[in-house]
């Protein structure tokens, strides 16, 4: 089987799906024919965005790459990667700073199922600072993100923050109350 037919499982907590995923992406779809964009739903973590919010922005910002497809999973990887059919878990290495982690994972994996492998693609220089967390952080502080992150989350963290933004004016203020 060449890689060209098989899949590839893109999992990660999407928290928004910024630009620098989507080049990801788009490398992997040179190598294998589907890439499966799994969302972790981990009840632990408290993102930002709700799972289903995750799975839209997700989809919509894949839109027209037809070999991608949006799912969740919860568990370990490599469980979710064998049910799915898929050999290779594909994640992104932008710096050395992200490489002891991705190891550790990578043959945590390994040691976990060692029949799939993971792949690390280097995403454009241009992405390599680029994280969800601080495009979160910088439209939270009112920053534009445009640049950083597909429309469709652009528009969503916009409205995020100003209705925060609303949230921070009113707060304190005294409730009117009906005479
Ligand atoms: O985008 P992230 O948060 O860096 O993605 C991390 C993710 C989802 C790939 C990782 O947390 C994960 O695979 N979690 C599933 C649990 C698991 O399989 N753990 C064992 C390997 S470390």
């Amino acid at each position: 089987m060449t890689a060209k037919r098989s899949k590839a499982v893109f999992p990660g907590s999407f928290d928004p799906i910024t630009n620098g995923h989507l080049d990801i992406i788009d490398r992997a779809l040179k190598v294998f024919e589907e890439v499966i964009l799994a969302i972790l739903v981990n009840p632990e973590k408290r993102p930002l965005f709700s799972v289903d919010e995750r799975v839209r922005l997700c989809r919509e910002a894949c839109r027209g790459r037809r070999r991608v497809r949006v799912t969740t999973f919860s568990g370990l990887l490599v469980d979710y990667a064998e049910s799915a059919g898929a050999r290779v878990i594909v994640r992104g290495l932008r710096a050395i700073s992200d490489f002891e982690y991705e190891f550790q994972m990578a043959l945590m994996n390994r040691r976990l199922n060692s029949e799939i492998e993971t792949v690390f693609m280097m995403p454009a220089e241009s992405y390599s600072y680029l994280s969800s967390r601080m495009v979160k952080e910088v439209s939270a502080l009112g920053g534009q993100v445009g640049r950083f992150v597909p429309a469709v989350v652009e528009r969503r963290l916009r409205l995020r923050s100003r209705s925060n933004g609303r949230r921070a004016r009113t707060a304190g203020r005294p409730r009117k109350t009906k005479k």
